[in-house]
């Protein structure tokens, strides 16, 4: 692997180009890539769509720039085609008006990059490296060049269960997810808020009375959710506080939301399996939902073991497999305390618990797990693919 790192070919700072930085995945890689000290390791070159020409602000009162210390134009592909490495939280509509043209102009770089819309294609690998480093390591040795992040859902849920999944015991999985704001957008974020002090608000005055009954209470709140005047415009004319919605993303074949197919194309793809609905493939199904909780996606699973394992030897493989994972005993308090999205948010925390044996029989196993969705779900496979291209420990 080292000898494809891109350290070693330029045996100077590697040029790296940043783009998105200011948007909210952005803003929390650059948040890990500063607690981290991954500047320290590369010449980071900052690109904007808006304000190409303006200084590189100082990002927690730090200056990170080395050579570059003003904004290039994001689409500039000759600035592009200046860097060794590209790393974009910018979104897919960016990749798609930007990827394809560099490489056709013959830029040879790394590409790093949080959006979906190259994750089905051959030439890229999803990276997860706690879970698919030897998929990396295989790729970057047979000179891959595309590195791409992987949905926030199917990135905790694999982290969660990563020690089943080496170990070779999963033959399905069934996730029926509870998916924070983040996931829609920081706009989506700011609108659950506003939802949230809506209700209070119609109701303020009735709840320091305790005459008014919870009924009557009840019967304003679910007025408000109903009202023409209630903040919906992000969340397409529907309440998410007090409320849920089961629809995330666009409808595909078979029932699905594209969320959901996410689920079971990406996992394989990350896994190096055959494709999604193919033999020797892992089937990955469920229900997305998205809940009233801000940045951290749950989900409860239903996993189909190869075979009966005792629940010790479960959690034992579980907890081993990552730095990250904690593994809550299915006990009352601690999973009330633990394994919330109120507890894990905002961390690197990979939590899994409610872990049992269900009803279905012996090789059905029960879990709930927790992870946020900006840090693990986005941000920090992307800063990690970074130092894996520069052959330094991720
Ligand atoms: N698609 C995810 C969601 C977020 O809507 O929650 C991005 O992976």
């Amino acid at each position: 692997m080292a000898n494809s790192s891109v350290k070693q070919q330029m045996g100077k700072l590697p040029l790296v180009g940043i783009v998105g930085w200011r948007g909210m995945v952005g803003s929390v890689l650059i948040e890990r890539m500063l607690a981290e000290h991954d500047f320290d390791l590369i010449d980071p070159v900052f690109f904007s769509t808006s304000n190409a020409g303006g200084e590189v602000p100082l990002f927690n009162a730090q200056r990170v720039t080395k050579q570059v210390t003003t904004l290039q134009d994001a689409n500039d592909l000759q600035a592009l085609a200046r860097c060794d490495i590209i790393l974009t939280c910018q979104g897919g509509d960016y990749t798609k008006a930007n990827f394809p043209q560099l490489r056709a102009r013959g830029w040879n770089g790394h590409w790093i990059d949080a959006a979906s819309a190259l994750r089905m294609n051959d030439d890229v690998v999803l990276v997860l490296d706690p879970v698919n480093r030897m998929v990396i390591d295989a790729a970057l040795a047979a000179g891959n060049k595309n590195w791409i992040g992987a949905n926030c859902t199917v990135s905790l849920m694999m982290l969660a269960i990563g020690g089943l999944l080496k170990a070779d015991l999963v033959e399905w999985v069934s996730a029926m997810t509870y998916q924070a704001a983040s996931g829609a957008g920081a706009q989506n974020m700011r609108e659950l808020l506003l939802q949230m002090g809506a209700l209070r608000d119609a109701v303020q005055d009735d709840l320091v009375d305790p005459a008014v009954g919870i009924l009557e209470i009840d019967r304003k709140v679910s007025a408000k959710l109903r009202a023409a005047d209630f903040p919906t415009t992000h969340f397409r004319n529907t309440a998410l506080a007090g409320s849920v919605i089961p629809w995330i993303d666009e409808p595909v074949e078979f029932g699905q939301t594209r969320e959901e197919w996410k689920g079971g194309a990406e996992l394989n793809k990350i896994l190096g399996k055959p494709s999604f609905r193919s033999p020797g493939s892992i089937a990955v199904d469920g229900i997305c939902v998205r809940v009233g909780a801000m940045r951290c996606h749950s989900q409860g699973l239903t996993i189909k073991l190869k075979r009966d394992v005792p629940m010790a030897e479960i959690e034992a493989l579980l907890a081993a497999d990552n730095a990250w994972i904690k593994v809550v005993p299915n006990e009352r308090d601690v999973t009330e305390r633990a394994l919330s999205p109120a507890a894990v948010s905002g961390t690197l925390t990979v939590a899994i618990g409610r872990l049992h044996k269900l009803a279905m029989g012996p090789d059905y196993l029960g879990a709930f797990t927790v992870g946020d969705q900006l840090t693990w779900g986005a941000a920090e496979p992307l800063r990690r693919m970074l130092r894996i291209l520069l052959d330094v420990d991720a």
